[in-house]
């Protein structure tokens, strides 16, 4: 049964940040790679705004259920990247206002082009609405995975427990997300094959095509390209695959290989 939208938004709030500790950054900060990673989740976080654009561009709008899903969890990764922000800040880092004012102002064409894309995606697939649904279980399945080996790779209590919060929204929207794809994929075949063939031709991790190559190879470098990411991303691929028609995708663990080689080259 896909999740109700209105059990996401009877819930829907900022992430808690009650009892975080932030003052503990300045006397034990974070290590130079765990900061590059955290700059590259503050600014996706940050650019969900400019993600819900696309998604409105497309016959998505149409859908109340999922207009209502998408006004919360904008909000809520919004809140994800100004507490993200306030961490980068605290090691005397731009924030997320900062950083994502220069995206943008970088990206101008490259938004609109992009823009056109899911505007004519939506004209000429029917099904499209389909494969958005299953690329927001992907980066949220992916984001959750990549939370939790943060926590891992960083070993800091306070951001442990800011991550935990975060994560927990995060298995909200993906509870929705994978809903609404399955409920799609189920009813037809065609959506099953288009949805395969996008994702096989086109998925990267979240945040691809906006922040550098650079950066998204650091991030699936570090926390996916060892032993234990890549068993992360193996479970992430196994559970994603599980939606009809998409069985045996590796999604992610082909992206954290590719993204290890990428960043022992430019070492
Ligand atoms: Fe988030
Ligand atoms: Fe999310």
């Amino acid at each position: 049964m896909p999740v109700s939208s209105r059990s996401i938004i009877g819930r829907s709030a900022r992430v808690d940040l009650e009892g975080i500790d932030f003052n503990s950054f300045e006397t034990q900060p974070l290590a130079v790679e765990t900061l590059r990673c955290l700059r590259y989740m503050c600014d996706v976080e940050s650019h969900t705004i400019c993600y819900l654009r696309e998604i409105l561009a497309t016959s998505a709008h149409r859908d109340p259920d999922i207009t209502a899903f998408l006004a919360c969890w904008n909000y809520e990764e919004f809140w994800h990247g100004e507490a993200l922000g306030q961490v980068l800040e605290l090691h005397r880092l731009p924030g997320a206002k900062e950083s994502a004012q220069d995206l943008r102002r970088e990206r101008k064409w490259l938004d609109e082009l992009r823009l056109l894309t899911f505007n004519i995606g939506s004209l000429i697939a029917d099904d499209f609405v389909a494969i958005q649904m299953c690329w927001g279980a992907i980066n949220e399945l992916t984001a959750q995975a990549a939370y939790a080996r943060m926590i891992a790779k960083a070993q800091h209590p306070e951001l442990s427990e800011l991550v935990r919060r975060i994560m927990k929204q995060e298995g909200r929207h993906l509870d929705f997300y994978e809903g609404e794809a399955r409920k799609r994929l189920l009813k037809s075949r065609r959506a099953q094959r288009l949805a395969r063939f996008a994702l096989t031709k086109f998925w990267a991790p979240v945040g691809s095509g906006v922040v550098s190559n650079s950066e998204v190879a650091h991030m699936a470098s570090y926390l996916f390209a060892d032993e234990e990411g890549l068993v992360a991303a193996q479970r992430v691929d196994r559970k994603f695959s599980r939606l009809p028609g998409l069985d045996g995708l590796t999604l992610l663990e082909t992206a954290a290989r590719r993204g290890g080689k990428a960043a022992a080259l430019r070492q």
